[in-house]
């Protein structure tokens, strides 16, 4: 049914989506045109990044979002190229940033709606570690032209026509699905191009990688504490960087779990539903992973409000399912 047909390493993100484009169920052309302006997007923000040490946006800017974190200057100046970007692609009617505590309402007759975490891993910027940028496209419900209303931007993670991720790393990279697989593009500077670099990438069932941060493990869940004793037990390698999209894309292609359980400084985990955890899930599912809150498919949990949090478990279908099993026998 979806045609995973070979392209040539090195076609471009364009061409890419144009050949694609057929895949999409409503090939109406404007999902293609918002991959394009994320992609875009993507590219002023990775020009900034690669100057973070020469011009002044390292550091905070003494402000705190709505989830108490303060605010690094580069939070804010990505949330507003992705926002300015969706604002003159002319696709988008509104916005969920991880930045901003209301849904940003851009125009009401348009389709899509993005849920967007502009820049994540914001505390390795100013130490020069790699952070990426993580979004989420769900078509509207309510009829076009109305006000956009909470069942638009309150949908399961299953309703998602694509998600995808920016990670500005030794190289920056786009990877996303549409429901077709998942496929990745790797940033040519001196051209200004995403190349094809990754074509239908899936994550290998097992692995012996675990990220988690250990710092918190004292109040960890007994099924937690048990897997990660596993974990021990059969030698896999602890790697956390700090920088869920950074972690996400290691596992994805050397097979390995990421967990950011339930601790006593978050309760509900750290990360935050509609704009990490469903983009992940999908891509996850869509190369071959799993992806749950320790008991149950994250792409079908009901979101109930904007920045709510879920545990949040991911990677390889194998260590996934050893994960719930000890949270389930415990
Ligand atoms: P963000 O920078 O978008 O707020 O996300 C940070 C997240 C995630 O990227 C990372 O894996 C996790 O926070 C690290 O949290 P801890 O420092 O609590 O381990
Ligand atoms: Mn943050
Ligand atoms: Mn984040
Ligand atoms: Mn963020």
């Amino acid at each position: 049914e979806d045609s995973r047909i070979a392209l040539p390493m090195g076609t471009a993100l364009d061409r890419f989506i144009k050949i694609k484009q057929d895949d999409f169920q409503y090939a109406s052309g404007e999902l293609s045109q918002l991959l394009r302006d994320i992609a875009l997007a993507g590219k002023v923000v990775n020009r900034e990044m690669n100057k973070a040490g020469l011009i002044n946006i390292i550091g905070s800017i003494g402000t705190q979002n709505v989830q108490g974190e303060d605010q690094q200057k580069l939070d804010v100046l990505a949330n507003i190229r992705f926002v300015r970007a969706f604002t003159k692609g002319q696709e988008v009617c509104a916005i969920i940033s991880e930045e901003d505590d209301e849904v940003i309402e851009i125009d009401n007759h348009k389709k899509y709606i993005v849920a967007i975490d502009p820049l994540d891993g914001s505390s390795n910027i100013d130490v020069n570690v790699s952070v990426g940028t993580i979004f989420s496209i769900y078509r509207r419900i309510s009829p076009i032209g109305s006000a956009v209303e909470e069942k638009d931007y309150l949908q399961k993670g299953i309703e998602q026509v694509a998600a995808g991720y920016i990670l500005y790393g030794s190289s920056t990279m786009l990877v996303y699905t549409t429901g077709h697989g998942v496929n990745g593009f790797t940033y040519d500077p001196s051209l200004g191009e995403y190349l094809l670099s990754h074509q239908n990438m899936t994550i290998p069932e097992n692995g012996s990688i675990y990220s988690i941060n250990e710092g918190s493990s004292l109040s960890f869940d007994d099924g937690v504490k048990k897997y990660i004793s596993y974990c021990r037990e059969n030698n896999y390698s602890g790697r956390y960087i700090g920088s869920l999209v950074a972690d996400f894309h290691r596992n994805l292609l050397k097979g390995g779990i990421y967990i950011y359980p339930a601790t006593n400084k978050n309760p509900n985990g750290k990360l935050r539903l509609l704009y990490e955890c469903n983009a992940l899930a999908f891509i996850v599912e869509q190369a071959g992973g799993k992806a749950v809150d320790g008991k149950k498919r994250i792409l079908e949990i009901q979101p109930t409000s904007l920045h709510q949090r879920v545990p949040f478990f991911v990677g390889s279908e194998n260590m996934v399912n050893k994960a719930v099993f000890f949270n389930e026998n415990s």
